[in-house]
């Protein structure tokens, strides 16, 4: 797992986007072989899909052989809702860019059997050849999407009931009413999400930090479902400073001095996109100083 500490929301949703668009254009995507993503929706990605909207304005990425996939939608709430998952996407990301209509795929909250629905989704995510990069973003509970403390690890897309603490953390986009929350949702489960080729976790706010701690230092738990992608081979963790607070100093220096010595050491030229050794130089042993 790679974790990067970087100062706050602005800086760390830069990197993810940046890191997004680079990975998209190492790809090559085209129409027979488009690049896959899968997204979250919440206050997290936003700042993402800011840099991602800028990043098509101004030429650097095209998005018309991305296809992407959501993570979750509410049960019972019209598409055109305020707060639907869709209405989300389209306002904070989807309208803004060059992503052709039919290569957006949200989950459909108002389908008249759900679990045909889910089945249908985990079949079309299929077809395309899987999940390339899913970036993710956690509750303060470490649920992923809207699998919640408890969810299996090798869940599928289904409908969920939500717990208190999620309704209670969501309210406030429903005037602060609890009420107004949808009681349950659709959710691609964690084995969907663990399926992706790689995946990226967006971790920021000190109200993350037990999480990012539980996610980091303690053993996979289906009580903390983030605590699943220490079972990823290609993992990435962007957190900002204040999710840091619950960590120990041990393991906030341990992660720092990777990105020490990739920088100053092995230098990020000889560093692929992923974090690999591409080339290597027996006189890096003489450059490393305690
Ligand atoms: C909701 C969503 C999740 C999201 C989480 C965190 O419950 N279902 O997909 O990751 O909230 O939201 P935020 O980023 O606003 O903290």
């Amino acid at each position: 797992m790679r974790l990067f500490i970087l100062e706050d929301f602005d800086k760390v949703s830069y990197y993810i986007a940046d890191y997004i668009k680079k990975r998209i254009l190492q790809f090559k995507p085209t129409s027979s072989r488009p690049f896959v993503l899968g997204l979250p929706c919440g206050s997290s990605p936003i700042g993402v899909y800011r840099y991602l909207i800028e990043f098509y304005r101004t030429g650097q990425l095209s998005f018309q052989h991305v296809v992407t996939f959501n993570m979750d939608e509410y049960v019972g709430l019209p598409k055109e809702h305020p707060e639907s998952y869709h209405t989300f996407m389209w306002i904070h990301l989807f309208r803004h860019i060059d992503i052709p209509v039919e290569n957006v795929n949200i989950l459909n909250g108002n389908a008249t059997n759900l679990d045909e629905e889910c089945q249908r989704y985990e079949d079309k995510i299929r077809s395309v050849g899987g999940i390339e990069l899913f970036m993710g973003g956690i509750g303060p509970d470490g649920h992923i999407g809207f699998n919640e403390p408890g969810s299996s690890l090798h869940s599928r897309t289904r409908p969920k009931t939500l717990t208190y603490e999620t309704i209670l953390a969501n309210a406030r986009f429903f005037d602060g009413d609890m009420v107004k929350v949808p009681k349950l949702a659709l959710t691609v489960g964690i084995a969907t999400f663990m399926s992706a080729r790689e995946v990226c976790l967006i971790i920021t706010g000190q109200h993350k930090a037990v999480a990012l701690a539980k996610c980091i230092e303690e053993c996979v738990n289906h009580a903390w479902a983030v605590s699943c992608i220490q079972l990823h081979p290609s993992a990435l963790v962007v957190c900002d400073e204040d999710a840091t607070q619950e960590l120990h100093v041990k393991t906030v220096n341990y992660f720092n001095s990777i990105q020490q010595i990739q920088q100053k050491v092995i230098g990020p030229e000889n560093i692929d996109l992923k974090g690999s050794v591409i080339n290597f130089h027996p006189n890096w042993l003489n450059r490393i100083r305690y």
